[in-house]
């Protein structure tokens, strides 16, 4: 979807035409048919609200999208305006209209405000439909372009920096979308190879053999079933001054996860091609930082790996040494998340000397038990830490709640025979997953662990996603960098 800006409608603009309307206003020069119609058809404006009418003009007829914004006092507001965006797009995607013009012109909204509507008309337009070979014209997506006319000086270029952020949540849902035979290690890291080309991002990859001499066995344990190689992915920005701290956002990719040998029921398993979903938000954002040219040091860490059944693969009750030192227990191969996370974060510590590490992962379906597609779970050893996430959660529409952290909780994963083991008893299995992290988070470091497991894939469309790779933690890691780090 392409948008571009002008002042004034053009004499072979778009026939479809649409109107931002805020809840309960109806804009005042709607002509006249157009307000009766809405007003028949029940339309009040609520936020993701669409009428369609027709008008004529100078022997001209256009369509006329009235679309709904909620209400400005709503603390929601902005996530509203990206929802009336995305359902304008929704509406109009396979319509045979090929282009929307948003008449902005009445001056009810501010830069950031139009930006919102377009990052969510841009979004909602994301596909992939790569291996749809079949699809019928009318399924076919026909919206390609839309006009804004009449938005405030200073818009187009603020665009530039809304549409950095789009791209990185199409990045994160394209690596998401892919199936795990064509995105697995090596084929993730040279995606990202291919993308951050010209950004100036600095990529390191270390492959198994690097991993071996710095003795990360708990990630590389997870890898001995597969014939994929495992890598460990560093995405370097630093558009801030060479004298501020690094920031590390670590992300679980497991490009696929069959349980390894406690393998998993056959019944929905394909679902665990997203298993790299952490990776896929960690490498999203890191383009949007370097297409916006952040002013920041950050450093996106990525555990790539395929956990697979086979001769070779780790079984239960293996003890492995993990590059800190620490000795784990493996007594369930499918708890394998942790075992990836634990090594890409010393690893990260030891390398890139952060104050802080945020980590990303689609860790336990316990997650997805306690708070279902709604908010991530978040875990923080530092409360400022804790609550400049839940705010960006909160203004991105990508929202997280916090769990708790406690030594009676740790307590549960000590283990008879090494010093951890990597699952504890059934209950409390998202914050016994954190603690297992924790355990790994060197001293004076603020740490924060998402489990994104309810986040990542939608079954059914939702705000600016269709069903599918939802490109969550994106906006939630821009929006934390742009507060914390740049403000
Ligand atoms: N990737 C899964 C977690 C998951 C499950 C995410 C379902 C999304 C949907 C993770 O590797 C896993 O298998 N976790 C186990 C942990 C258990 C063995 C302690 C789980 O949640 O069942
Ligand atoms: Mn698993
Ligand atoms: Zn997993």
């Amino acid at each position: 979807m392409q948008i571009v800006f002008h002042d004034t409608p053009q004499a072979d603009g778009p026939r479809l035409v649409a109107r931002l309307a805020v809840q309960d206003q109806l804009p005042a020069d709607l002509p006249r048919a157009l307000a009766e119609g809405a007003k028949a058809a029940r339309f009040t404006g609520k936020a993701g609200q669409v009428f369609e009418g027709f008008h004529e003009e100078n022997g001209a007829v256009s369509r006329v999208a009235l679309v709904g914004a909620g209400k400005r006092d709503d603390a929601g507001w902005l996530a509203n305006l990206e929802k009336a965006g995305a359902a304008l797009t929704a509406k109009y995607l396979s319509s045979g209209e090929e282009s929307v013009a948003l008449d902005f012109r009445q001056g009810e909204f501010n830069p950031g405000e139009i930006m919102a509507i377009l990052t969510g008309l841009r979004l909602r337009a994301w596909r992939w439909d790569t291996y749809r070979t079949k699809l019928r014209d009318d399924q076919k997506p026909t919206l390609s372009g839309a006009v804004a006319i009449g938005s405030p000086k200073g818009s187009a270029e603020a665009w530039v920096d809304s549409l950095a952020v789009a791209e990185g949540v199409e990045f994160a849902r394209e690596l998401v979308a892919e199936p795990a035979n064509v995105i697995y290690p090596e084929s993730f890291v040279a995606r990202c190879r291919a993308r951050f080309e010209g950004t100036g991002i600095t990529i390191r990859v270390l492959g198994e053999a690097e991993m071996q001499a710095l003795g990360m066995g708990a990630l590389l344990g997870v890898s001995l079933g597969s014939a994929r190689e495992a890598q460990l992915l560093a995405l370097e920005w630093r558009g801030g001054a060479a004298d501020t701290p690094n920031t590390v956002m670590v992300g679980k990719g497991v490009t696929f996860d069959t349980g390894g040998i406690s393998i998993k029921p056959a019944a929905g398993m394909e679902d665990m091609k997203w298993d790299m979903g952490g990776a896929g938000a960690v490498a999203g954002a890191m383009l949007a930082l370097a297409k916006r040219n952040a002013k920041a040091n950050v450093i996106g860490v990525c555990g790539l790996v395929e956990n697979m059944p086979d001769g070779a693969a780790q079984r239960p009750g293996d003890v492995v040494t993990s590059m800190s030192g620490q000795t784990i227990e493996v007594i369930n191969t499918d708890a394998e998340g942790r075992l990836v996370l634990c090594d890409a974060i010393t690893w990260a510590q030891k390398e890139y000397k952060p104050v802080t590490v945020v980590d990303f992962a689609t860790l336990t379906g316990a997650m997805i038990i306690a708070l279902g597609t709604e908010h991530g779970g978040v875990f923080a050893n530092d409360d400022g830490l804790a609550e400049s996430l839940l705010a960006a959660g909160l203004v991105t529409g990508e929202k997280l709640w916090r769990f708790p952290l406690s030594p009676a909780y740790d307590a549960m994963i000590d283990s008879p025979i090494a010093d951890m083991k990597n699952v504890g008893p059934r209950y409390a299995g998202s914050i016994t997953a954190a603690q297992f992290i924790q355990r790994f988070v060197d001293e004076g470091v603020k740490w924060a662990h998402c489990d994104i497991a309810g986040m990542v894939w939608a079954d059914k469309p939702g705000a600016t996603w269709d069903k599918g790779a939802t490109g969550y933690g994106v906006r939630l890691i821009d929006r934390f960098v742009r507060d914390t780090l740049e403000g």
